[in-house]
């Protein structure tokens, strides 16, 4: 008689996180070396992905059983003057990355962005909707979509949005220094998104680089998503800060380089279809986050706001 078996719940995996200094990538990387997996991290100086040859050479080596792909070149306003940066990183540094897969034969797991939407639809976007990036750096991150697609239809891309989490240089460190010093902020009240802890999107990349399921997916926390200023009362409220030194401004008034959707929210279709469990709301996760850094687990509260 054959022994009856449970299947394990959970395969330790040798996985490839590129990015390696990024918020998200700290996550990843915090999140799978913490599950027993065997992570080989990369920074730009370990692993450009922009360098085919490398890219090829180092996966081809190492032959994981997938590769997380964090990096790419973030600086939205920048882009627009240095297009040939944001293109080599988040265009052909997927594809090469794509391409490195596909000759091992390793899941790839690649992170998009909801600024590939216009911003036009008023709820949220799923994956129904057509693409339709404004700014270079959107542009250059549809393109390492569909290059990625092209070149591995094994690849899964995974969009999402005004990410938080330790690490980097940001919009939160900068307004948490300057509520601490009893500093006005200005935050946007007329630009929507939907809020998400790096570490749930972390795990979640974990969960997908494990399921192997090719497709786009859009992975935020969950609620009715919120503005810039919404965003911002809710860390004044959970972090102690006065919330009457916000004030509204919108987003025409800010004249930033870079053309962003007005409302990039995000909702996906086919996650909890297949099985994962729904992500928890935003406000939830915002304040485990802020908990953990009043506990001293968490360096300051980072927001990545692109
Ligand atoms: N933060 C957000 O709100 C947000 C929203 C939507 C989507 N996303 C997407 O989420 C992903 C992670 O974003 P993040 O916020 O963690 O970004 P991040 O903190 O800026 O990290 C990106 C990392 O990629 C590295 N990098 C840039 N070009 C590279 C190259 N050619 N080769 C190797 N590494 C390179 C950067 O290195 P250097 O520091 O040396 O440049 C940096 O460490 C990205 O795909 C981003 O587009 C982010």
């Amino acid at each position: 008689m054959r022994p009856v078996r449970t299947p394990p719940k959970y395969y330790f995996m040798r996985i490839v996180i590129t990015g390696a200094n990024g918020m998200l990538a700290r996550a990843a990387i915090k999140h799978c070396t913490s599950g027993g997996d065997d992570v080989i991290a990369f920074t730009r100086g370990d692993l450009d992905i922009a360098e085919r040859d490398s890219v090829l050479g180092t996966i081809g080596e190492i032959r994981p059983d997938a590769v997380i792909n964090c990096a790419a070149f973030t600086d939205v306003d920048g882009a627009e003057t240095n297009a040939a940066a944001s293109y080599s990183a988040n265009s052909a540094g997927v594809e090469n990355l794509a391409e490195a897969c596909r000759t091992i034969d390793a899941a790839f797991v690649t992170v998009s962005t909801d600024y590939v939407f216009d911003g036009a639809k008023s709820g949220f976007y799923t994956q129904r909707d057509t693409p339709k990036p404004q700014g270079v750096y959107a542009k250059s991150k549809r393109q390492g979509e569909i290059g990625a697609f092209s070149g591995y239809p094994r690849s899964i891309i995974v969009r999402s949005g005004w990410i938080f989490g330790n690490g980097g240089t940001n919009f939160l460190s900068v307004m948490q220094g300057l509520l601490a010093e009893g500093k006005a902020i200005k935050a946007i009240h007329d630009s929507y998104g939907t809020p998400t802890f790096a570490d749930d999107l972390a795990k979640r990349l974990r969960e997908l680089a494990a399921a192997d399921l090719p497709g786009v997916y859009h992975v935020t926390n969950t609620g009715e998503g919120t503005s810039y200023f919404g965003f911002a009362e809710k860390i004044c409220e959970l972090g102690g800060f006065d919330k009457g030194l916000l004030q509204p401004t919108s987003h025409a008034e800010l004249e930033r380089p870079a053309p962003r959707p007005v409302s990039s929210k995000l909702a996906c279709l086919i996650s909890e279809k297949l099985g994962f469990a729904p992500m928890r709301k935003w406000e939830d996760a915002l304040a485990e986050f802020i908990s953990q850094q009043k506990r001293g687990q968490a360096r300051l509260p980072d927001l990545r706001i692109l």
